[in-house]
């Protein structure tokens, strides 16, 4: 059996049957793994990949398998993790994994270590923990890695941040910013799948409730669609000026957060950055507000002051509800400890969005294989965007129109004015 740290194996089974249903809404990457298995692009190389172990995961994992990888799957959060999906890709996949829901921060960086110990020569990360262990703990080895790939927005803000610093060891492909995954993953993946997780953890009624969305980047743009379409009231606050003008213009009222605090029932951070709901927020909060986390890290909630304000904590009201009592007696619901909701309390992002996603993974990781390039933060190549779309559109049987002859020829000119 490949070497694993997982839940129990014994929930295989299920757990395979999990991953076939995926399957069934992936025809892109299945389209892959077939051209994969034939080919084998991959034969012989070590994987390292550090993404939430999910469903749409293990077959993103079958897929570089079939490839011809040799792959080590951690987790990348200590809260997304299906241990049915893990026991499965052991037993019936033959994939190394090293993932347990719910699994301490000791365990979480032993399972990026083992990821690490493996020696791969390409990796791949969700978030940049892999790659900033990796810098910080094996310098040694970073000169071995052939590139790197990130799926998500924050860890590519952390990527470039290491780059500009010159900390940057290695070649690593921006995933998140393909078109084929933050058009369509981070605004209908995130904005419908934390409306699952929101809903799963708390059964409210989205009609008619003012929801808060704090940010505006894609996730948050599709996270504030969904909850539009659901009949809520949505208030947006944002830093940036364009995309507070965008989500104006969008119909969305947009204010300060100290000003939509009086309003909120429902209040979701998806910025990417560090304590944007705190201590002046939960103050001036509704009784009953529910506050929730939609960004990569649970920083976005300033958990320690809403610790240190409660006058009383009652944990696990409901699963993955916890109730904080203020002194003038308002009550503040935070779900899932800050984590990620749409991964720690529904299934991430539905398998068709991630079809996209890690096809584009999988694609890129060919690609970079074919030549090293030097240390720095490469976008994905426009080909791979093309050819994803251009079968997507074909599996969900929708045709479009072609330039004709003339049209191409206008397109290239530059002398035919009015
Ligand atoms: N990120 C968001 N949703 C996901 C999913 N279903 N699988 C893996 N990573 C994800």
């Amino acid at each position: 059996m490949v070497k694993h740290d997982v839940k129990d194996l014994k929930l295989a089974p299920k757990g395979k049957k999990r991953i076939e249903w995926a399957e069934t809404s992936m025809p892109v990457l299945r389209e892959i793994r077939k051209r994969f298995e034939k080919e084998k692009p991959l034969a012989g190389k070590k994987m390292s990949a550090c993404l939430h172990v999910t469903a749409e995961t293990a077959n993103l994992a079958r897929t570089l398998k079939a490839g011809g990888a040799d792959l080590v799957l951690v987790a990348s959060n200590p809260l997304s993790t299906q241990d049915d999906v893990t026991a499965s890709l052991v037993t019936d996949y033959g994939i190394s994994v090293f993932a347990i829901t719910g699994e301490d921060h000791k365990t979480y960086y032993d399972h990026i270590r083992a990821a690490l110990k493996h020696d791969p020569v390409v990796t791949m990360d969700d978030g940049a923990d892999l790659v900033s262990t990796l810098h910080q703990e094996y310098p040694e080895k970073c000169n071995q890695i052939f590139a790197s790939m990130e799926e998500t927005t924050t860890g590519v803000i952390r990527l470039r941040a290491m780059h500009k610093d010159g900390a940057l060891q290695l070649p690593v492909y921006a995933v998140n910013d393909a078109t084929t995954k933050y058009l369509f993953d981070n605004r209908y993946g995130t904005g419908q799948s934390t409306v699952d997780g929101i809903i799963r953890a708390t059964d409210i009624l989205l009609a008619g409730s003012t929801v808060v969305v704090a940010g505006y980047g894609w996730c948050g743009r599709g996270f504030a669609t969904r909850c539009k379409g659901m009949g809520a009231n949505v208030i947006v606050t944002e830093v940036d000026p364009i995309k507070a003008m965008e989500a104006a213009m969008d119909g969305f009222r947009v204010m300060p957060m100290l000003e939509a605090t009086q309003y909120g029932d429902l209040f979701v951070t998806i910025t990417g950055d560090i304590n944007v709901l705190r201590k002046e927020h939960f103050e001036n909060m509704k009784d009953g507000a529910i506050v929730a986390n939609s960004g990569h890290f649970n920083v976005e909630i300033d958990i320690d002051s809403l610790q240190e304000l409660a006058v009383e904590k009652h944990a696990q009201v409901r699963p993955l509800v916890d109730e904080y009592i203020l002194p003038n007696g308002n009550k503040i619901f935070l779900l899932a400890e800050g984590r990620l909701i749409n991964l720690a309390a529904a299934e991430g992002h539905p398998a068709s969005v991630m079809d996209m996603s890690f096809a584009t993974q999988a694609l890129t990781t060919e690609f970079a294989l074919k030549q090293k390039q030097p240390a720095g933060v490469y976008m994905v190549p426009r080909e791979i965007e093309d050819y994803i779309s251009t079968l997507k559109l074909k599996t969900m049987g929708i045709e479009i129109d072609e330039l004709t002859e003339e049209q191409k020829e206008y397109l290239s000119s530059w002398e035919m004015g009015t």
